[in-house]
């Protein structure tokens, strides 16, 4: 059987798209590897979002690209978000690649490698994808399920919408029937992906909402349901309820800030301001008081003096985020921040990173700190890649939990006590073995 490698940058969205990739090329006939030197096919996923993992992987193109000039036979493809917002570029700067891949393209993976035998191929359109796909999965027992693809809110700083294209969001019977499907192969947990679910349904004439979408999957035998990424603009009084009220959906919310100042925020064309932020925050809790939550925060962004920046450091000191994904604004090609003015220093970016970091280390540590002694139910999720004879796992509000045990248990919901509290998550010890969830 010829053989498949993929590597795959980028957020879940991407994980997705590879294992829809895998799944499709498994079907005619491709077995997937786990190394690109013996692989006959190579593909790499890219990611746009920053220019880091652009540079990344272009290195590793040029790694790849002679590999195949040892192995002329080999396919060489690129797909993903940086195919597509480089499209033909990237066949000048390495000519050995094969095809790419647009991010709408997915679902024609197969005929474009075919076709790529004989001539380059380049397949690049935003606004396809037409699920369902099947996917080949590491984990049997966890599924990402797509319910929205593309982006329409074009915040100042970020690529995404120029290469996922416009919000389409799948119709609920489709997405219940695929969660249906996923849970008699024996899922356990399902991770409802968009770059903004909140927004799905508005491109149906809003005659379906996200929550409708919940209590719908409410209704399945499904033990767990977590989802991201959740715009704050878009974050009804009916999604908190939803959340608070069907028992499967895990009490774990991803609310990607950006910023603590209200001038940023408008430059950034988030569409709200941290006072509504901070009270959309209060609600939540409110109605739904064990509630862990994460977000996403950019320091350096163009206009980001030091106020601002204090103002962002102020915010979180007062909102104590469970965990934070904490970046330097990065300038991406095309977009209007690009071209904003008062752009700031890479040095004074990286130190109000560091600084920003250590805050937020000791909020998260604080606050895993009070829920030590807590009895948490968890899905195994692996081993612990540090240690022999650890397990690794998730709780209901997406916190790590890593403790010792067999791995016959990898799959399975347990009750985990936390012993000891990190930043990263708590190092526990396994209580009795829960088949039951709470749903
Ligand atoms: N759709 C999600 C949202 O609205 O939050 C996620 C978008 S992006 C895939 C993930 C995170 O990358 C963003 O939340 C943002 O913090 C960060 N990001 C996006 N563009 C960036 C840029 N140009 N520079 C640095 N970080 C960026
Ligand atoms: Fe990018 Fe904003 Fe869309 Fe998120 S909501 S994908 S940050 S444009
Ligand atoms: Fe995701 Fe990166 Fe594309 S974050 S949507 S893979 S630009």
């Amino acid at each position: 059987m010829p053989k498949v490698w993929i590597d795959t940058f980028g957020c879940q969205m991407n994980e997705w798209d590879s294992q829809a990739m895998l799944g499709i090329l498994r079907q005619k006939g491709w077995e997937p590897s786990s190394s690109p030197l013996d692989a006959d096919l190579l593909i790499i996923n890219t990611c746009s979002v920053r220019k880091k993992p652009e540079e990344k992987a272009l290195s590793e193109l040029g790694y790849l690209a002679k590999l195949k000039t040892q192995k002329p036979h080999i396919l060489l493809g690129v797909a993903g978000c940086m195919a597509q917002r480089m499209g033909e570029e990237l066949l000048h700067r390495f000519p050995a690649v094969d095809f790419l891949l647009g991010t709408g393209q997915v679902q024609n993976i197969a005929s474009i490698v075919e076709e790529a035998r004989t001539k380059k191929i380049v397949a690049l359109d935003i606004n396809g994808c037409s699920p369902p796909l099947p996917t080949l999965r590491e984990k049997n027992f966890q599924a990402y399920l797509p319910i929205i693809f593309g982006c329409n809110n074009f915040c100042s700083y970020c690529i995404v919408p120029f290469v996922r294209g416009r919000e389409r969001s799948r119709p609920l019977e489709e997405i219940v029937e695929e969660a249906k499907r996923l849970v008699d192969e024996g899922v356990i947990e399902i991770i409802l992906l968009g770059q903004n679910v909140n927004a799905y349904g508005k491109d149906l004439g809003n005659t379906r909402s996200f929550p409708d979408l919940l209590y719908a999957l409410g209704k399945l035998p499904i033990k767990r349901i977590k989802f991201t990424t959740s715009h704050p603009r878009d974050f009804s009084p009916q999604l908190i309820e939803a959340i608070a009220s069907v028992p499967q959906v895990c009490h774990w919310i991803h609310l990607p800030i950006q910023a603590g100042d209200d001038k940023i925020l408008q430059l950034m064309r988030r569409g709200y301001t941290v006072s509504y932020y901070k009270e959309l925050v209060r609600k939540i809790r409110e109605r739904i008081p064990d509630v862990s939550l994460t977000t996403d925060v950019m320091v350096g962004f163009p206009g980001e003096g030091k106020e601002e920046f204090r103002n962002t450091l102020r915010t979180f000191e007062e909102i104590e985020f469970d965990q934070a994904f904490m970046f330097a604004f990065s300038p991406r090609p095309g977009t209007l921040a690009e071209k904003l003015p008062e752009q700031v220093e890479q040095e004074e970016k990286m130190s109000r990173l560091r600084e920003l970091i250590v805050l937020q280390n000791e909020i998260s540590r604080r606050k895993n700190m009070r829920l030590v002694g807590r009895s948490m139910e968890v899905l195994v999720e692996g081993e612990d890649p540090k240690g022999k004879g650890l397990l690794m796992g998730k709780t209901r509000e997406h916190k790590t939990v890593i403790f010792p045990g067999n791995k016959k248990l990898i799959g399975k919901l347990l009750r985990v006590k936390a012993e000891e509290a990190f930043l990263w998550g708590f190092r526990g010890k396994i209580e009795d073995e829960e088949r039951e969830g709470k749903g």
